[in-house]
């Protein structure tokens, strides 16, 4: 059996495109044009095109966007003047600080500081709170886009097993949270696996939906798979590759070639969730615009 690949890109290209419509909408309706700042500190190769993916979303929806750049040495001071600046900032409705930061730098304290109503990755304890309890809030990105990846390519989630490998605070424990939920994209049965779980594969091979976001490249090998599974790689590993021009090209958590063999339904890397991502993030970014005028007729 041959998987189905799963085009994210133009998922999100459709999730994109609707976005526009209902932000130019908008803008026509009360004048407001959507803003997102990006918060980058240091040199992260990574970090750097992710954030100028973030911005050029933006630019192309006609919207404000700037990336805020800082150095490695930065102090936390400097950093939260920053954020405090921008939460008072009107044209502004989104703000992302980017991770990972520099290890001097109090990462949860700098997310604390960020507004909850400006909080487009949904990673202040105020949302990260209401999405445990189901009340609506921003919600990360990435989990965002892995649901609606599945609610879009019509993979059944209610009573199935979904299994998430990794337990971070911008995938694992936020996906499982929406994979739980009440609704479509949810009523799953959810188990969580990370670096201390005993047995992975007796675990993995039960998963009708398999979420991977270990970070480790092709961590998952296609025996471990069930067969018919939808597979959801979140993985974005830079491997060396001196036949890339490059020198290095990505690659998933999960195996490809051999999962391919075995699952129903697969997201390839790059081309899966990645562009999802950036496609959620423009959704958080107009739904805080939306908050935001509706709070000021108040
Ligand atoms: N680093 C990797 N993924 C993310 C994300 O979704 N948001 C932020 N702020 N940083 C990240």
């Amino acid at each position: 059996m041959t998987a189905r690949i799963i085009d994210g890109k133009l998922i999100a290209e459709r999730v994109r495109a609707k976005v526009k419509t209902d932000a130019d909408e908008f803008r026509a309706t009360t004048g407001i044009t959507p803003g997102l700042i990006v918060v980058i500190v240091g040199q992260n190769p990574a970090s750097q095109a992710y954030v100028k993916s973030k911005k050029k979303a933006c630019l192309d929806l006609g919207w404000f966007s700037e990336i805020h750049e800082f150095p490695e040495t930065v102090t936390q001071a400097e950093i939260e003047a920053e954020i405090s600046a921008l939460n008072a900032d009107p044209r502004v409705h989104g703000i992302l600080l980017q991770l990972p930061l520099p290890k001097h730098l109090d990462e949860q304290q700098l997310l604390e500081q960020i507004a909850p109503a400006k909080d487009v990755d949904g990673f202040h304890p105020v949302n990260v709170g209401k999405l445990a309890l189901g009340l609506p809030a921003p919600v990360p990105c990435t989990p965002l886009g892995i649901q609606r990846l599945l609610i879009e390519e019509n993979i059944p989630t209610s009573g199935k097993f979904a299994v998430v490998i990794g337990r971070s605070h911008i995938v694992g424990k936020p996906v499982a949270q929406l994979l739980l939920q009440k609704g479509p994209g949810g009523d799953a049965t959810v188990c969580v696996c990370h670096s201390r779980s005993k047995d992975m594969p007796a675990i993995v091979c039960q998963a009708d939906i398999l979420i991977a976001a270990i970070g480790q490249p092709r961590f998952v090998p296609g025996e471990w798979i069930k067969p018919g599974a939808a597979v959801i790689d979140v993985g974005i590993n830079r491997v060396d590759d001196a036949a890339s021009p490059k020198g290095y090209r990505l690659v998933g958590d999960v195996d490809f070639e051999s999962a391919s063999q075995v699952a129903g339904a697969i997201t390839p890397v790059p081309g899966g969730v990645g562009p999802m991502t950036i496609a959620m993030l423009m959704q958080n970014t107009l739904n805080c615009a939306r908050a935001s005028a509706a709070a000021s007729k108040r």
